[in-house]
């Protein structure tokens, strides 16, 4: 049986948007969109136009719409817990960019809202929706007992690639709370239900266009002795993403977010042009992962198995952030800011 396209709002029509919205157009008949939302005018009827949808200036005015079932929610980080909540208030379904919420304990409020009026609350992990993160988790069983895991995922960003970027202070977080999302996301995968016992965390800023932290080295204590190691780098001009999942029957790793490999035979490897220039930024064709995420979505929609986080799990992930953000500055403020510490 078919079902109708799912009515859909996207809020916020800046750079990832692109990204959802190509992969809105290879989603069709999935969705449908319905309108665009962006204080910017010019984006928001930019993005409509090929899709013949209405353009607004406010949220508020897409959510009367009442063909719209489900918003889309790419605007700045500081804004995503009260949009996604009007969302839920609206009784519309909410795919929200990471990370949904900028601490924990409102995450978990928009989980439980969700919850409560049975709608789906899916944050955009993007990467977990990879051929060789889904063949990982299929494989997980058959590999043992996992033991640790070491996640390096380090790229080069040139200052600010939007302008709130530059505000962000050192307790919002920058690279903690932009980019460790991904990081974190893959770890809660393969750890499952289980959350760290102990965390440690250090920071540091190398660039003077923001003044958050821009690289971060965070080490996870799990229940049973497993332990995890995360570094995440906006100042890696030699792009560099890996993932190494240590088991007692041998070792699984993951390249360029692409190629999977067990024991050193590759189980999952790309077309031949996803990886035009694997160590450059933008050397990677990433489409195919928001076009999977948004059939995944879909999925939960209709109420079917997928694979999106749910709101719990964004919780849980913004609740260990949470942990590492204090961390990172109590250990190594100063290395972010010297008015947060002694500068080392
Ligand atoms: N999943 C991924 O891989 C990925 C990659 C990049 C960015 N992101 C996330 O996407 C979000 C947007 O990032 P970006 O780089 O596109 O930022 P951006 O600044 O380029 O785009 C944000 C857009 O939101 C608009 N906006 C501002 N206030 C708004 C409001 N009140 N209502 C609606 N729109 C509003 C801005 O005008 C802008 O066009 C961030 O949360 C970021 O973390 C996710």
């Amino acid at each position: 049986m078919t079902s109708e396209p799912i009515g859909l709002a996207l809020v916020g029509c800046g750079r990832i948007s692109a990204a959802h919205l190509s992969a809105l157009a290879d989603c069709n008949p999935l969705f449908r969109l319905i309108a665009t939302v962006d204080p910017d005018l010019q984006a928001a009827q930019a993005a409509a136009e090929p899709f013949g949808a209405k353009s607004f200036l406010t949220m508020t005015e897409a959510l009367r719409l009442p063909d719209v079932e489900a918003v889309l929610i790419a605007s700045p980080n500081a804004l995503h817990f009260e949009q996604a909540m009007s969302a839920i208030d609206a009784g519309k379904h909410a795919l929200v960019e990471k990370p949904i919420a900028e601490t924990g304990a409102q995450a978990l409020a928009l989980a439980k809202a969700a919850e409560a009026v049975e709608l789906v609350l899916a944050a955009g992990h993007t990467f977990r929706h990879g051929p060789a993160v889904q063949s990982l988790m299929e494989h997980l069983p058959t590999f043992g007992k996992l033991m640790s895991v070491e996640v390096s995922q380090c790229v080069f960003w040139d200052g600010p690639q939007a302008p709130w970027w530059a505000d962000r202070s050192p307790v919002e977080g920058l690279i903690l709370s932009l980019f460790a999302p991904h990081a974190l996301d893959f770890v809660q995968l393969v750890m499952g239900k289980e959350d760290p016992l102990r965390v440690h965390a250090e920071a540091a800023r190398h660039q003077s266009g923001w003044q958050a932290e821009d690289e971060a080295m965070m080490l996870l204590a799990y229940p049973d002795r497993k332990m995890v190691s995360i570094h995440i780098s906006y100042n890696q001009p030699h792009v560099h993403d890996r993932k190494t999942l240590f088991f007692d029957k041998g070792v699984a790793e993951i390249e360029d977010g692409e190629i999977l490999r067990w024991n050193g035979d590759v189980l999952v490897e790309p077309a031949a042009d996803i990886l035009s220039d694997r160590n450059k930024m933008g050397g990677r064709d990433l489409s195919h992962y928001f076009g999977a995420q948004l059939s995944e979505f879909a999925k939960a929609v209709h109420g079917e198995q997928h694979h999106c986080p749910t709101g719990e799990d964004a919780a849980r992930l913004i609740e260990l952030i949470d942990l590492v953000r204090e961390q990172a500055l109590r250990n190594s403020g100063g290395a972010i800011n010297p008015k947060f510490g002694e500068k080392n």
